[in-house]
């Protein structure tokens, strides 16, 4: 997560915003994403991702159960296939496999493969244009696809897409011996990592002994620094870390995957100039750490780790790859595999996510991080982490931040972070930028009260970025920039200010607060001194779901995130030539330490299969009472009672999903202890999400999420309120939402939720612990919601960017021959989407054909690099019929109209009315 200078939390958008990012967008989307027909689409067996992340011409095939050939078999049959209908196709394209997927017992069989255009010259024996080659590359890769889900050796076909890095907060970061942190344990009576308390943790190792011992706890991620001692200091038999490979290499691209040369072992050797590394290490470090140095222990550390590396040193990695490593953890038979990665998407469809699935049915635990979008608002979880059986991991703040101080000349001491970008801050004088508010943000043509030179300035967080903020001081003379946050009760944020020429750092509003009125109109300024070694303090916000962590629901409504893990603020172990050690925030931190958390539940019961132990956790999970179940599941792990509870019950959480599929749920009791058990039924509601506020932002979802105004609760029928369960014996109850209480008008589709709590009232050992059930559901028909925003689907010509299109009239698309389509679709889309068709209609409005086609859109936010979805037309439209499939057919010259549909949330596709249309103005295509 990246936070910027502005909050964007009540900013509706502007049309100076869309213009800006519709130019951004639509240069980056001047490389076509690639369309398929609708009817290749539309089968089955074809698993459509969305658009913008897709990667042409790779395609992840799942062979059929019957089919029992090699994956050159495979390819052999295929290309015998593909010339029977088209000899010449072989001097188009070629195809290669780029990983073989097999795996005994049998979780995914099949092959990703690649399909790429022959060289430029032999496609039609003349110099060609690239968009020209592109056409009849596209027609040739379709047909290919098409046979492929018309094959009966193939069961399903899913393209490759990419899996971004993943973002995390650094908050400190130990650069070299110097900077190593001095911790002072006896004020603070916790040690590090400072979250095993909250967590019980510290009880699991102490009281019961676990330490994951015999327990085989699979990475996927950016590789480790087993060199490290606290990780063992070698790879292989014998060492900690036992299991692993190298898949990516330093420089793997996701476009040129066999390029990147790959190391014997997944050893982390990527230099300390790149920003975002280390990340494997520090996962590792949270589940498994045996530190001598500073004495702490990760949650586990006495599992065995295997680490399957999927990123180079800098960007992303691909859903082939991370299936590829999803496979060699379950075949080297791990029990636990963690996944800190995932893109947002809200959907289960995603072919990471299948995997996963399937692993975790079988029986290994995979959890996976909910995502850093927290600020983005509801409906952003991330996948694969959004999976059925997949323990998706919110993130909750640790009880303590270690961060350096500063101490100002009045003897007080307040923490500060650097911003992402600095090393070292300066000690000396500091004076603020300005007396008050506005001129003290520093922001636009504001100005300084007084010259700088050679001074520390102290500016306030808001209404611009970092960076603007930063050049304003430096333009006056600063030699620093100490930014105070705009927020209450939070400790200092770090800041990203990229291109900043001086040291910048943040400290809390406090801090601010209190340097502000110490400096007064004071022009010769304060002494500050900013200290270097790292110090522990309590954190306030301890304990709450941070910032960053992703809200669900999916956009089918399931309960995700499902359980929270302590990713706020997280002290562990960076690769040595990183320094060692460092503090980072993500969820990414927050799902390996769940995972470690497993795998000392594993040690204890080596039998419970993995939707039992979710379930165990979920039961006894600690849950934020403030907090909605969709931001948190049902709370922070409480590893010892999750261990030592007998009784339980399933299952873990309830979806009562929209009005419309409202559902009676039944849940269980189980009674495992010796005696018979009597239990008393009752439920509590936490707040309700309010995803859109439509007198201010009409129906674009509310950035970050917030809590309804009015108290939207649902009333609960429980079908039983008392009950004894007698010693190994289950009790089933029913849970009805009876009514839910109105919301404001302006607040429509509120996302309720609360917990079901089962607390023992007989307890003959003074040691049975209440269970908890997290519910979620929305109030009103998710169908109603509107996806397109109010001008959107839109028609932008680039020829005449932002020229001013007349209501009514025409667009011109005048086909140039080696030129670029001039047209763009131009899409917004409040909310995701199962299927986004733009269909060609003629002069009377009737259909002509399809334009194209994706599925299982996310939605869009209001950050500029999310905000559209862009599709360039060229005046053609796909051609569905059997004999030429795959071949775009270019329209005759005349009039037309797009008419865009996208299929309402939970709706069948079958019905008209399931569908929203908008029709765009004519086009002459000439
Ligand atoms: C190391 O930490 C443990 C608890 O985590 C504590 O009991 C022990 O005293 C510590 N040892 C040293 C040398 O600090
Ligand atoms: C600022 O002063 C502290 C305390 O004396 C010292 O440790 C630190 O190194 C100084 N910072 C710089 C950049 O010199
Ligand atoms: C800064 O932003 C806040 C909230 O977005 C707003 O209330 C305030 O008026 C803005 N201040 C200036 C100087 O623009
Ligand atoms: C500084 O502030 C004091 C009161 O706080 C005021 O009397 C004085 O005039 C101010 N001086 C300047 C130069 O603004
Ligand atoms: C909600 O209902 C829809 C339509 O029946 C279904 O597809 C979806 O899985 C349901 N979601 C949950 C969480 O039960
Ligand atoms: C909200 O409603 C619930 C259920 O009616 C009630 O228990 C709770 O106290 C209410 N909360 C507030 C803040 O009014
Ligand atoms: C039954 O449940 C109520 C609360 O719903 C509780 O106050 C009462 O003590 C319970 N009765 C018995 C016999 O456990």
């Amino acid at each position: 997560m990246q936070l910027t200078g502005v909050k964007n939390n009540s900013k509706p958008w502007k049309l100076a915003l869309i213009a800006l990012s519709l130019l951004v967008t639509i240069t980056a989307a001047l490389e076509d994403v690639p369309t398929l027909p609708q009817d290749i689409l539309r089968d089955p067996k074809f698993r459509a991702a969305t658009t913008g992340n897709t990667i042409a011409g790779r395609y992840i095939v799942e062979f059929d159960e019957k089919y029992s050939g090699t994956s050159s078999d495979f390819l052999e049959r295929l290309t015998q296939d593909i010339n029977r209908d088209d000899p010449n196709i072989g001097n188009k394209l070629s195809m290669t496999i780029s990983h073989e997927y097999d795996s005994t017992p049998s979780i995914f069989h099949g092959v990703s493969l690649s399909i790429q255009p022959k060289k430029r010259k032999a496609v039609l024996g003349k110099v060609q244009t690239a968009s020209e080659e592109n056409v009849v590359f596209t027609a040739s890769q379709n047909r290919v696809v098409n046979k492929l889900v018309k094959s009966n050796y193939v069961k399903k076909v899913y393209p490759v897409t990419i899996i971004p890095r993943p973002e995390f907060t650094r908050t400190s970061l130990a650069y070299d011996e110097a900077l190593l942190p001095i911790i002072n344990s006896a004020a603070l009576e916790v040690s590090l990592p400072f979250s095993h308390e909250m967590t019980q943790v510290n009880r699991v190792h102490k009281e019961l002994g676990l330490t994951g011992k015999g327990v085989v706890v699979g990475i996927i991620d950016s590789g480790i620094d087993y060199t490290h001692p606290s990780l063992g200091g070698g790879f292989g038999p014998g060492f900690k870390v036992q299991f692993g490979a190298d898949l990516s290499g330093d420089f793997f691209d996701v476009n040129n995957p066999s390029k990147s040369k790959k190391g014997k072992t997944p050893l982390d050797t990527c230099s300390e100039k790149f920003h975002q590394g280390g990340h494997g290490t520090h996962v590792a470090g949270i589940i498994a750490a045996q530190d001598t140095r500073y004495n702490f222990t990760g949650v586990a550390p006495d599992v065995t780790l295997g680490m399957w590396r999927v990123f180079g040193c800098q960007g992303s990695t691909s859903s082939d790859l991370v299936i590829n490593a999803l496979i060699l953890a379950y075949e080297a038979g791990c029990d636990v595999i963690n996944l800190s990665l995932g893109g947002a998407t809200g959907w289960g469809e995603d072919p990471t996510a299948v995997v996963a699935n399937r692993i975790a049915k079988s029986g290994v635990v995979v959890v996976a991080a909910a995502g850093n979008a927290g600020s983005e608002g509801p409906f952003m979880v991330a996948s694969p982490s959004v999976a059925d059986n997949v323990i998706s991991v919110a993130s909750v703040d640790n009880d303590y931040v270690l961060l350096p101080n500063v101490i100002l000349e009045n003897g007080d001491k307040f923490d500060y972070s650097l911003s992402t970008s600095t090393k070292t801050f300066p000690n000396g004088t500091i004076v603020a930028y300005a007396d008050d508010e506005p001129e003290v943000l520093a922001c636009g043509d504001s100005k300084p009260s007084r010259s700088f030179t050679g001074q520390i300035v102290l500016v306030k967080r808001g209404n611009c970025t970092f960076d603007e903020k930063t050049a304003n001081a430096y333009k006056a003379g600063a030699t620093a920039v100490l930014v105070y946050d705009n927020e209450l009760n939070t400790s200092s944020h770090p800041v990203t200010a990229q291109n900043a020429r001086i040291p910048v750092a943040s400290v809390s509003n406090a801090a601010g607060v209190t340097l502000m009125g110490l400096l007064g109109n004071e022009t010769s300024g304060v002494g500050v001194v900013f200290e270097v070694e790292l110090s522990g303090s309590p954190s306030l916000s301890a304990r709450k779901i941070s910032s960053f962590s992703s809200v669900g629901t999916s956009f089918e409504l399931d309960l995700k995130p499902n359980l929270a893990g302590v990713g706020g603020s997280i002290f562990s172990l960076l690769p040595v030539t990183r320094g060692s050690y460092g503090v980072l925030s993500g969820t990414s931190m927050a799902s390996p330490y769940v995972a470690g958390a497993i795998a000392l539940y594993l040690q204890a019961h080596p039998a419970h299969n993995s939707s039992f132990i979710g379930q165990k956790f979920q039961n006894f999970a600690l849950p934020s009472f403030v907090d909605n179940p969709a931001k948190q599941g049902a709370g922070l792990i409480q590893v010892y009672d999750a261990i030592t509870q007998l009784s339980y019950v399933s299952p873990g959480q309830l979806s009562f999903n929209d009005t419309a599929h409202r559902e009676e749920k039944t849940l269980a009791i189980t009674n495992q202890e010796k005696e018979p058990m009597t239990y008393t039924i009752r439920h509590f509601s936490n707040r309700a999400i309010a995803p859109f506020n439509t007198s201010q932002h009409g129906y674009t979802p509310i950035q970050p999420a917030i809590y309804t105004k009015a108290n939207v609760t649902a009333d609960l029928g429980l079908s039983l309120k008392n009950v004894t369960v007698q010693p190994g014996e289950t009790v089933e109850f029913t849970v009805n939402v009876d009514s839910v209480s109105e919301s404001l008008d302006n607040e429509p589709f509120p996302m309720y939720g609360g917990f079901i709590t089962i607390d023992p009232v007989t307890d003959y050992y003074g040691e049975a612990k209440s269970m908890k059930i997290p519910y979620v559901g929305i109030s009103g028909n998710v169908a109603d919601i509107p996806i397109f925003p109010k001008g959107f689907p839109m028609i932008v010509d680039s020829s005449d960017f932002l020229g001013s299109h007349e209501p009514g009239k025409p667009y011109v698309l005048k086909r140039i021959p080696h030129s670029r389509p001039s047209l763009y679709a131009v899409f917004r889309l409040l909310m995701g989407t199962a299927h986004l068709t733009t269909e060609i209609l003629d002069e009377n409005q009737e259909f002509v054909g399809n334009a194209f086609s994706t599925s299982y859109m996310p939605r869009n936010t209001l950050n500029p690099g999310n905000f559209l979805v862009v599709n360039s037309w060229n005046g053609s439209i796909i051609d569905e019929q059997s004999e030429t499939l795959g071949e775009t057919i270019p329209l005759k010259n005349g009039t037309y109209y797009m008419r865009w549909k996208a299929l309402r949330l939970l709706a069948d596709p079958e019905l008209e009315d399931s569908w929203l249309t908008s029709i765009s103005d004519p086009i002459v295509v000439s």
